[in-house]
């Protein structure tokens, strides 16, 4: 009786001693990664997904005594779905945080999702501004479409160009930079003599294209979203806009670094503007640029620095809250952090939550390792969200 109750104990005892560390443990902070990683905008998924996995390896899985793990969850670029995995995420998995969004719809259909839950939700990659607006719990690492369309659109008044056509995809971060755009270049006395808009989905940009030849501007402005910049510039290309005289202008989305090099030398000395190129010269970017490289076989895009970016914002959060995962603690922690990233320098804007950032002039060069690169040539510094700063 008595060894029979010893042995009881002596289970009781190591089953509470099995218990009692993990009880004690905090529980892991969990991160709903929504992205397409299928589809058309796959691209934004695999750039992402390999930076937060970069990111990871190293600064290591804990923060503040908290495990961190990461859900990845593909959304194929559906707004529908990435509302219900955003909801999944929460009640099912209990998510911490909800971070990705590769598209600005599927931003949008989240934000409601974030609100609820009183959860930070990191906006890596989409870019209309009012997204922040959307829900106080959102906080942006990747950029605003007119963040860098005023300053180029300035830039471009500048070269002496008076007449320009816009050409952007018929979606809201399209919409956002044909106003940025019209509005800064009459501004500065120049004409936009139309703004044509192409499709979404399966776009043919052939006779936007010829429309814009036909019009005979100065310069034609283009902005797709990254993946359809390639096909934008065969098409260009074969309708000979700049033999007819009309030079071209793109946001960095068109020439990004994941598929510029499937552009050809038909590119080379083209002008564009954005707030990241894997040709960035500082040591912090050299740095990432390698280590990127070394880890997924290929090199980084605007959208890889987003998703890193966001990491290191939910990293840096955790550390000033000591592990607590209060989401309105959490997006407290991160108003008005700053740090150089590979970008350059950046901080997170108090009033919006969203980022501020340099904004860069490029051409697009071969670099010394044979590949395309867009360098930068100048620096428009420490650039907010031109929408919100107007509202102000
Ligand atoms: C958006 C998506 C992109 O891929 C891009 O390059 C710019 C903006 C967006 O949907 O917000």
């Amino acid at each position: 009786m008595l060894t029979r109750r010893c042995v009881a104990l002596a289970l009781c005892a190591a089953a509470s001693a099995l218990a009692a560390p993990a009880a004690r443990a905090q529980e892991p902070f969990r991160i709903g990664l929504i992205l397409p990683m299928t589809g058309p905008n796959s691209a934004t998924g695999r750039h992402i997904d390999a930076a937060v996995k970069l990111y990871m390896s190293q600064n290591g899985d804990t923060v503040a005594g908290r495990k961190i793990e990461v859900i990845v969850k593909d959304d194929t670029g559906a707004a529908d779905l990435t509302k219900r995995l955003a909801q999944e995420l929460v009640v099912n998995d209990k998510a911490n945080a909800i971070a990705g969004f590769g598209l600005t719809p599927l931003a949008l259909a989240a934000a409601p999702v974030a609100t609820q839950a009183k959860i930070p939700m990191l906006v890596l990659a989409a870019g209309t501004a009012i997204i922040t607006e959307q829900s106080p719990f959102i906080v942006r690492t990747s950029f605003t479409l007119p963040q860098y369309t005023v300053p180029f659109a300035e830039w471009i008044a500048k070269q002496g160009s008076r007449t320009v056509v816009t050409l952007v995809s018929d979606y809201a971060p399209g919409l956002d930079s044909a106003k940025a755009f019209k509005e800064t270049f009459e501004k500065a006395g120049g004409k936009v003599l139309d703004e044509l808009r192409a499709p979404l989905r399966s776009p043919d940009f052939s006779p936007f294209l010829q429309k814009a030849r036909d019009l005979k501007p100065d310069a034609l402005f283009i902005f797709v979203p990254n993946g359809q910049g390639a096909q934008m510039m065969k098409q260009a290309a074969e309708r000979e806009l700049e033999k007819a005289g009309i030079k071209i202008y793109a946001t960095g989305d068109v020439t990004d670094d994941d598929s510029l090099n499937e552009m050809g030398d038909g590119v080379l000395g083209m002008i564009t503007a954005h707030h990241y190129s894997a040709a960035h010269k500082s040591p912090e970017n050299e740095a990432f640029v390698k280590a990127f490289k070394a880890q997924a076989k290929f090199r980084p895009s605007f959208m890889a620095v987003g998703g890193y970016d966001g990491m290191r914002l939910i990293y840096e959060a955790l550390k000033k809250t000591n592990g607590a995962s209060d989401g309105a603690a959490l997006v407290e922690a991160m108003k008005g952090m700053s740090w150089t990233s590979p970008r350059g320098p950046i901080s997170i804007d108090p009033r919006t939550r969203d980022i501020v950032q340099n904004v860069y002039i490029r051409k697009i060069e071969r670099g010394a390792d044979g590949e395309l690169y867009n360098m930068e040539f100048e620096t428009i510094p420490n650039v907010k969200d031109p929408v919100k700063e107007a509202k102000k």
